[in-house]
């Protein structure tokens, strides 16, 4: 196909899309009375015409039926995670018990760290890509400081564990062969690579099976925050080997402001009961979830 910078080409290739049914499905702003055209979907997806019906459904089953709905509602709430499951392990190409939607973003980046950022005297290093979304250097800081002191012994010093990479001089992206040189350049010190698997800024779609595969040999583990790319690029994070990853849903899922995220672990991990973690009751297994069971 040849590219064309005019608006019949690009009315054309609206007809041919497959897809282009799909916008009947959202409901658009108007401003000053005008349908949008939105391209802000990387910021906060549209809402599906079907949410309010879907959202006032459980608003129903909470007015008739209090704490019951727990088990009773049309989708009952205890195992509403559940529900999600499989469609989840098939947006981020994951077995279905690698997959769980909780919590927001920034919150399951803390909890995957915790399990997978176990730096020490000699292993301390994270490596991410240029200019990250703000949450994610935060967090990232924010780790490095609280694993830096252990009772009272400084294990390494946090204002050098973390390795930003760089484009090349006068170039805006990443190249693949630059980011593997850099992991097999810090191989010694390297604890994590934790990246954007799309870039929020750039829009840069990184190689995600080549970073796992180098992060890997340097003796490093790897996760991806993947805020912009569910739901937007085809992803095999079980067969690419990937540790971790966490995203949004209020993006790309258009889920809505404030939505549930969503987490990834490795089988390889989450088979692992030795593996340091904060545990809550969801994360048990569910025969002896409660006490009384
Ligand atoms: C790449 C990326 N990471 C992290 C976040 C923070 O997400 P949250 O506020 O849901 O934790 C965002 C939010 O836009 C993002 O784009």
């Amino acid at each position: 196909m040849v590219f064309e910078n005019s608006q019949a080409f690009a009315e054309e290739m609206d007809r041919k899309d497959e897809l282009s049914e799909f916008r009947n499905h959202f409901h658009f702003p108007a401003i000053s009375g005008k349908e949008s055209i939105y391209l802000c979907g990387n910021s906060l997806g549209l809402q599906p015409k079907k949410t309010i019906e879907f959202i006032n459904q459980e608003l129903e089953d909470w007015k008739n039926l209090g704490v019951e709905g727990h088990m009773h509602a049309r989708h009952p709430w205890f195992p509403y995670h559940e529900f999600l499951r499989d469609s989840t392990a098939r947006l981020v190409g994951a077995l279905p018990h690698e997959v769980v939607v909780m919590n927001s973003l920034t919150a399951n980046l803390h909890f995957l760290m915790v399990s997978f950022y176990r730096p020490n005297k000699k292993r301390y290093k994270i490596i991410f890509e240029k200019g990250p979304f703000s949450s994610d250097r935060y967090a990232f800081e924010s780790q490095a400081k609280f694993h830096a002191n252990h009772g009272g012994d400084q294990l390494f010093d946090p204002s050098k564990a973390l390795i930003e990479l760089e484009p090349r001089e006068g170039e805006l992206t990443h190249r693949t062969a630059d980011i593997l040189k850099t992991i097999e350049q810090h191989a010694d010190e390297l604890a994590l690579v934790l990246i954007g698997g799309v870039n929020y800024y750039t829009g840069q779609l990184f190689d995600m099976k080549a970073i796992t595969a180098a992060a890997h040999k340097a003796g490093a583990l790897v996760g991806f925050d993947l805020a912009h790319a569910t739901g937007n690029v085809a992803l095999q994070l079980h067969d690419w080997d990937v540790d971790f990853a966490a995203w949004c849903s209020y993006k790309y899922l258009n889920a809505g402001p404030g939505a549930v995220g969503g987490a990834f672990v490795n089988d390889r991990h989450s088979s692992n009961a030795n593996l340091p973690r904060f545990a809550g009751w969801w994360g048990n297994d569910p025969d002896t979830r409660l006490p009384c069971q």
